[in-house]
């Protein structure tokens, strides 16, 4: 179990409250109206985006972690900028998981006004992913408060969702919307399953033809995919999940994990054992993914920048790979935060890390 609390790294300074306006100002909002003519209008048409194909052309990603989905973007220490989309692409990504906090930016009371100037900076991130050629994932991340009280969230987690989904009805079948990140706490994954149904009504009445993403409950755990039921007749779903494991090596030293100090200095050595146990456990997603014929994505994965670089390499590579092998698409977390492959202070790769994120063919050297 992932027992995490908000993240609180990354000073929120001055400078960051300075970048975000120059953002805004510089011409971060676009003109895009969503009713109108504009880049996407060329929604995807029902019945024509097969999911696995989707989900083969997510390919290899990476989560822009701690923007977004932070309090506001800054807080964490990370502000998009248009530059990570070309790094993002040069380093051979396919794609770009965008996790956002749209809890902090809509009213607590119905309708659930979501602030306008947020819709825009999410539609910024997404075009400058789509102008790159890269498919965006957008999701609803950190909405903490639904994770301890379901009952009094539901309608302004469905409310949110119908806001975005007609925002951005007109994109093309290149954004992805991502439901709920990690559902846990009181949401369980029984409740989870009635909830997420909802929200798929909810998106289908402007979206009809849109690629939708839906995880287990329990963190996205790969156990709680037994429990995960989706609408039988709707296909166009891919699934999610996450994998951290070993949790004390991925998460030693986490400022959100109490007691995670003592793991610090956990290696992966990618012995035997080590390895059988991560291929243990994408077989089972593979099991499930073949018995319920739904194309499986590994949206998160990642070990954190206090573990030792040639461990995170070995283990990062091997989750890749054999991710890979069984056919899952991807997504590292994350770009330039906690688990970091890019350096934002050296303004290049943490190389390692890069290499290990290249297609399988390229990462026996690493590997091995
Ligand atoms: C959380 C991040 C965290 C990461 C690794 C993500 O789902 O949103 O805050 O850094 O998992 O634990």
């Amino acid at each position: 179990m992932r027992d995490r609390k908000p993240l609180i790294s990354g000073p929120v300074s001055v400078i960051n409250l300075l970048l975000i306006s120059s953002v805004f100002l510089l011409g971060g909002c676009s003109k895009f109206n969503p009713a109108g003519p504009g880049p996407g209008n060329h929604p995807p048409e029902p019945g024509k985006l097969n999911p696995f194909e989707q989900n083969r052309k997510l390919g290899r990603g990476v989560n822009l972690g701690n923007a977004l989905e932070a309090p506001f973007e800054g807080a964490w220490g990370v502000i998009l900028e248009d530059w990570f989309f070309d790094r993002i692409k040069e380093g051979g990504f396919n794609s770009v998981r965008i996790p956002i906090r749209w809890s902090a930016h809509a009213s607590a009371t119905a309708p659930y006004n979501i602030d306008e100037m947020f819709l825009e900076r999410v539609e910024w991130a997404v075009q400058q992913a789509l102008s790159r050629n890269l498919l965006a994932i957008i999701n609803m991340h950190h909405y903490e408060e639904i994770m301890q009280s379901p009952a009094a969230h539901k309608a302004r987690f469905l409310g949110m969702w119908e806001q975005v989904a007609r925002y951005f009805r007109n994109y093309p079948g290149e954004l992805i919307f991502e439901l709920l990140n990690e559902p846990n706490g009181a949401l369980t994954p029984e409740i989870w399953n009635a909830y997420l149904d909802e929200a798929i009504q909810t998106i289908r009445k402007t979206n009809p033809g849109r690629t939708i993403m839906v995880g287990p409950g329990h963190w996205y755990d790969i156990e709680a995919l037994q429990a995960l039921q989706l609408p039988e007749d709707d296909r166009n779903i891919i699934v999610s999940f996450h994998y951290y494991s070993p949790f004390q090596f991925t998460h030693q030293g986490a400022e959100w994990v109490p007691g995670s100090d003592p793991w610090l200095g956990t290696s992966w050595n990618g012995t035997a054992t080590e390895e059988q146990a991560i291929v243990d456990d994408l077989t089972h997603a593979a099991n499930w993914s073949t018995a319920n014929n739904r194309p499986l994505f590994l949206g998160e994965f990642g070990a954190i920048y206090k573990a030792d670089m040639a461990s995170r390499a070995r283990w990062t590579a091997f989750v890749a790979l054999t991710a890979e092998s069984l056919g899952f698409s991807w997504s590292y977390w994350d770009f330039c935060a906690n688990f970091a492959v890019f350096d934002k202070s050296t303004m290049d790769w943490h190389h390692p890390i890069l290499d290990a994120l290249q297609p399988v063919s390229n990462l026996l050297t690493v590997v091995r």
